[in-house]
């Protein structure tokens, strides 16, 4: 095997490709504009935030999206910062958001996560978390809002360890909180941070640094505070979990930082230890063993999203692919794995803070979009490599609500057919059939409620059929992983159904937890899954 070219190694220990998780309004579009700031992406914070404007710019391709003012799809930010190269997955948090925002994790080489310091856990970052941990990739987590009121900070951190079961190591810890709110103290250096909002994050702002021991601290911090700050730094050098970076990088310890990203305080901070802490592009899984970038000197990458539409004007379809290898030129031609042909690919582009730019070059940890003609599915590998490998496919997420489909107008089937297909192909819906009906009786299941409207909207405007969704009473659905299984002798609840999916596999849908348990005690041996594989 030829040598891997010094520039491209370079290109690809520079990137750090991450993912930010977080419940809506913990104030990750916050902290991502803060990051930008720092990274001289954008002149002025705020120009990410803009709901109806910049942010809308990066995925305006819908008009759900700009009736509910809420982003729809996910985008990704690229920005330089202290020789790093930074790919910013945004993942919507919105309780309406789809499988989309699980698949982006797929991409991620590890995650932020943000939480609100007055509200703990919340139900969406729950939901993100359990991808995260399936992939064992580092989570690193970031308290904010600490210029308002918080929960007592070993409260948050049991929040955090119970909540999602994975330990926690505070890199730094907050003095006050609200009005109280005087800075983080940073358990390594053993100084304070002082905290200053005058700046209110339009700039980077100078941040004062005071040692724990010098009597000057006194003019910001209390006796009460400074006290109080001594207690509880003995009480977690006791108690907590100790910093191990072999820990963090399987997943299993979050370093857990205090700030507000707001003020953009303790902002730059988090960011230079989170640099340190994360690593470049690692190997990743395929049929013929892990491909390291350190050694793959090809170009190959997979397909982790499909987003239609994106121009109204041309029905295009664009593949968002993760580069796991080499060097990305635009107009190269690649194999397709799964198409078992050569495709070259045309139109890169990569989105922006505030637009969608041509690239001409990519490397290893980078995500691009290309131009897709219909050919490329979720999971696909693309690669020059004469190895032809594949990677790793990406798991069906387990949809939450289901709906009964049907056409109004019977006379349009083929269309009905064909925009239903297209649609669960780009894996926006998934769609389940029982046994004994065909294609005019189907079940779709989708992650978040507002892929029903978008599948209703599509199927109007693409195709031209009109369709009625009558909402299906089930929650929970199951893979039966035992491939000997015979359905008829398996006995469940009565308000349990058995269906099969496009690729044949038998799934069961429960309405609640309760008659999952019950189905898997009276069935010994059953297994059943929360992802497809
Ligand atoms: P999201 O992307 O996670 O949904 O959250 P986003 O950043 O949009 O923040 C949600 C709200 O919380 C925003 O206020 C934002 O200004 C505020 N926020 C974010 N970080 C902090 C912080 O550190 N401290 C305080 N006090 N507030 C913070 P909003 O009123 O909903 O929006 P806007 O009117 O300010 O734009």
């Amino acid at each position: 095997m030829s040598q891997i070219a010094d520039e491209i190694k370079n290109q690809i220990k520079k990137r750090r490709t991450f993912a930010i998780i977080s419940h809506p309004d913990a104030g990750k579009t916050t902290l991502t504009e803060k990051f930008l700031l720092y990274g001289g992406a954008i002149n002025l914070a705020g120009s990410v935030k803009g709901k109806a404007t910049a942010r809308h710019a990066v995925s305006d391709w819908m008009e759900i999206e700009k009736e509910r003012g809420i982003s729809v799809t996910s985008s990704v930010l690229q920005f330089n910062y202290g020789g790093y190269c930074i790919n910013i997955l945004d993942t919507p948090g919105h309780q309406d958001f789809s499988e989309d925002t699980y698949r982006t994790l797929m991409a991620a080489d590890s995650a932020v996560m943000v939480i609100d310091a007055s509200k703990g856990v919340e139900a969406q970052t729950r939901k993100l978390f359990k991808v995260c941990t399936m992939r064992h990739i580092p989570i690193f987590t970031f308290i904010n809002k600490m210029d308002r009121e918080a929960m007592d900070t070993f409260e948050l951190l049991d929040d955090i360890e119970n909540e999602l079961g994975i330990a926690t190591c505070p890199v730094n810890w907050p003095i006050g909180s609200g009005k109280e709110f005087r800075g983080v103290y940073d358990r390594n250096t053993k100084m304070v941070e002082l905290f200053s909002d005058t700046h209110k994050g339009t700039t980077q702002g100078e941040v004062m640094k005071i040692a724990i021991d010098d009597p000057k601290l006194k003019e910001w911090v209390t006796d009460t505070q400074l006290s109080q700050l001594k207690e509880e730094i003995e009480l977690q050098d006791g108690a907590g979990a100790e910093f191990s970076q072999e820990l963090v990088s399987k997943g299993e310890l979050s370093p857990v930082f205090f700030g507000s990203a707001l003020t953009n305080f303790g902002v730059e901070t988090f960011l230079l230890h989170f640099l340190g802490m994360t690593t470049s592009p690692l190997p990743r899984t395929s049929d013929q063993g892990a491909v390291d970038p350190m050694e793959e000197k090809d170009f190959s990458a997979f397909v982790f999203k499909i987003q239609a539409n994106m121009n109204k004007a041309h029905r295009d379809r664009i593949a968002f692919m993760r580069i796991c290898s080499g060097e990305f030129e635009a107009g190269m031609d690649v194999y397709h794995i799964q198409g078992g042909k050569k495709v070259r690919l045309s139109q890169p582009q990569q989105m922006m803070a505030s637009e969608r730019k041509m690239i001409d070059k990519a490397y290893g940890g980078d995500i691009i979009g290309v131009f897709d003609p219909g050919i490329f599915s979720i999971g696909d590998t693309l690669t020059t490599s004469a190895k032809r490998f594949a990677y790793e496919g990406i798991p069906t997420f387990a949809p939450e609500h289901f709906a009964r489909v049907r056409q109004v107008d019977t006379m349009k089937r083929k269309q009905f057919i064909k925009g239903i297909n297209q649609i669960a192909q780009e894996g926006a819906i998934q769609i389940f059939q029982e046994f004994n009906t065909g294609m005019e009786e189907i079940i779709v299941g989708v992650v978040g409620v507002l892929q029903f409207d978008v599948l209703k909207y599509r199927l109007e405007n693409e195709y031209n059929v009109d369709i009625r969704l009558d909402n299906l009473p089930y929650e929970y659905i199951r893979w039966i992983e035992n491939t000997d299984i015979d359905l008829d002798k398996l006995t469940g609840t009565s308000d349990m159904k058995k269906v099969k999916d496009l690729k044949g596999r038998p799934l069961l849908l429960f309405v609640n937890d309760w008659s999952i348990r019950m189905t898997t005690e009276r069935n010994e041996g059953l297994k059943l899954s929360e992802f497809g594989r």
